[in-house]
């Protein structure tokens, strides 16, 4: 299998640098530049280095810097904006402050046509599209044995290369999807340029990364927080393949799970993946913290705690632990603020998680991967669909889904209408049109009529959006035969339900949840 290396200079984009080049099925490696030299870059038989963006200025001393020694390797380089101006320094070129010029954003690039056999970087691309820029310096004169190879208005060098040391730079981002022909540059620097063989699947990762597991773990035993999220369930799953029994995963079942959640998430492990489950009823002790407590930031942070408690309670019963596993995946890393990118770490902070438990270790298995990636690899380790494709759902669960006082009752109501809408929903082939829906307990009651009774009864709220990243949501537009059915069949099933209404606020200036 042929070995892609994307030398970590610090900037914001580099693991979508590593994910763009896995998508071309070619195996990537994230190192930090100070962690590997020239000759072990050799030794470890990359066949191609790809040098990232990063914050600095490459003519300050403080910088970071990298031997000149990789140029001269024999392995095709490829820098992108920090990387390309390091490649310029390195080489003898020069690189200064862009003052006004400096860009940001979507940006004309023209490609500058150059003879034959060279600028195979800029080949695929036509002679002017739009880039992605972000950049205070540029490179003002290409170093000795480089071509330029694309510029715009405003930055001379957007790209050059070394046709004969197959050694490229861009100042724009390539692997950012604004620019609209990244993917083509990056294909042409591994295939054209590079001749790496793109023989690369995600079964590959998990057999990787169960070596890397087993050798680093090196028979230590570990502990899981199983939440039934998709990250957790495909981390547990992953430890199971690389560790068996020496893992336990803690389920916490708190009681404010929707209908058959609680079981799906046993069933989909018990018996069926190699490790302890324990799966804790902790729905009396969270119901009876939350009785009486009606607003929502207090209701979080009770479960917060009362989850902490209950987990430490379980991890006493289970004995020495000495290593964490967490779930976290790439987007989480960047929220959390970019540590090293090496997969087990000495843990300091674990958020949530109290000092008094006691870790030496934590290992985050999926910290390189995006949530499209971290699917695949569920479904590859034989996880069901149900698992891997499921909505986002918070962790306080349906407290935040049940107005006013909680209580059991409350809850049985909700997970039942709840339910109703989930499976009208997909009977009707209407999940594609939702990122993620679910009903609402208000409590608010109102006068309504059944069979010839006057009623007076509860108002269930149906809440569906549709987004990409839930920071902004649009309210789904689903069929008002759908809607009518699912009205029907709640108000008919469940007694105490006698209006159903249908939330058509977007976010802003509404959020996706009520609470
Ligand atoms: P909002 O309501 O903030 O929701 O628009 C955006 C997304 O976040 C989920 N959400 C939570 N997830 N703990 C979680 O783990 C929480 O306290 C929480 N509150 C909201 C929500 O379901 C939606 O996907």
């Amino acid at each position: 299998m042929d070995k892609v290396l994307v030398l970590d200079f610090g900037g914001q984009y580099d693991q979508l640098i590593a994910r763009r080049v896995r998508e071309m099925s070619v195996y990537a490696e994230i190192k930090p530049y100070n962690k590997i030299s020239p000759d072990e870059i050799l030794e470890a038989g990359y066949k191609a280095v790809i040098l990232t963006g990063g914050p600095n200025s490459v003519y300050l001393e403080s910088s970071p810097h990298y031997d000149a020694k990789l140029l001269e390797l024999g392995i095709p380089v490829l820098g992108i904006c920090y990387g390309a101006q390091l490649i310029a320094w390195m080489a003898g070129g020069k690189v200064s402050a862009a003052g006004s010029s400096g860009e940001y954003g979507k940006t004309e690039v023209t490609a500058d046509r150059v003879s034959s056999k060279v600028g195979l970087l800029m080949e695929d691309v036509p002679e002017t599209s739009i880039c992605w820029m972000s950049h205070t310096d540029y490179i003002s004169e290409l170093p000795e044995g480089f071509i330029r190879l694309a510029h715009t208005d405003v930055c001379p060098v957007a790209a050059m290369g070394d046709p004969v040391r197959k050694i490229y730079g861009t100042q724009f981002h390539p692997e950012v999807t604004h620019t609209v022909y990244g993917k083509e540059v990056i294909a042409d620097f591994l295939f054209k340029i590079s001749n790496v063989k793109a023989d690369w699947k995600m079964d590959d990762f998990i057999d990787i990364s169960v070596k890397r597991i087993q050798e680093m773990l090196n028979g230590k035993k570990v502990l899981l927080g199983l939440s039934g999220g998709v990250d957790s369930s495909v981390c547990a799953a992953l430890l199971s393949r690389a560790i068996g029994k020496d893992l336990t995963a803690v389920f916490v079942d708190h009681g404010l799970l929707r209908k058959g959640e609680g079981d799906l998430v046993e069933s989909a492990f018990r018996g069926r993946f190699d490790m302890n489950l324990i799966r804790v009823d902790a729905e009396e002790r969270f119901l009876t913290k939350l009785s009486g407590v009606t607003d929502p930031e207090t209701r979080r942070k009770i479960i917060g705690e009362e989850f902490i408690r209950t987990f430490e309670d379980a991890s006493e019963m289970i004995g020495d632990i000495t290593v964490l596993a967490q779930g976290t995946i790439y987007p989480d890393v960047i929220e959390s603020g970019k540590g090293d990118s090496s997969v087990i770490k000495s843990h300091h902070n674990v958020g949530g998680l109290p000092s008094v438990m006691k870790f030496d270790e934590i290992i985050e298995p999926l910290r390189d991967l995006f949530k499209d990636e971290v699917r695949e690899v569920g479904l590859k380790l034989g996880l069901p669909e149900e698992l891997v494709f499921r909505q986002p759902f918070p962790g306080p669960g349906l407290a935040v889904r049940v107005i006013g006082e909680i209580s059991k009752e409350k809850l049985d109501i909700l997970r039942e209408a709840d339910a109703i809408f989930r499976e009208e929903i997909a009977k009707a082939g209407c999940e594609e049109l939702a990122s993620q829906f679910f009903a609402v307990l208000t409590d608010l009651r109102s006068v309504g009529v059944k069979g010839d009774a006057r009623t007076y009864g509860s108002t269930v709220v149906l809440r569906s959006v549709t987004t990409d990243d839930f920071m902004t949501a649009e309210w789904t537009r689903l069929p008002f035969e759908l809607l009518e059915k699912v009205s029907l069949r709640i108000t008919n099933e469940i007694e105490d339900i006698t209006r159903v209404v249908y939330d058509i606020t977007s976010k802003p200036p509404a959020t996706v949840e009520w609470l």
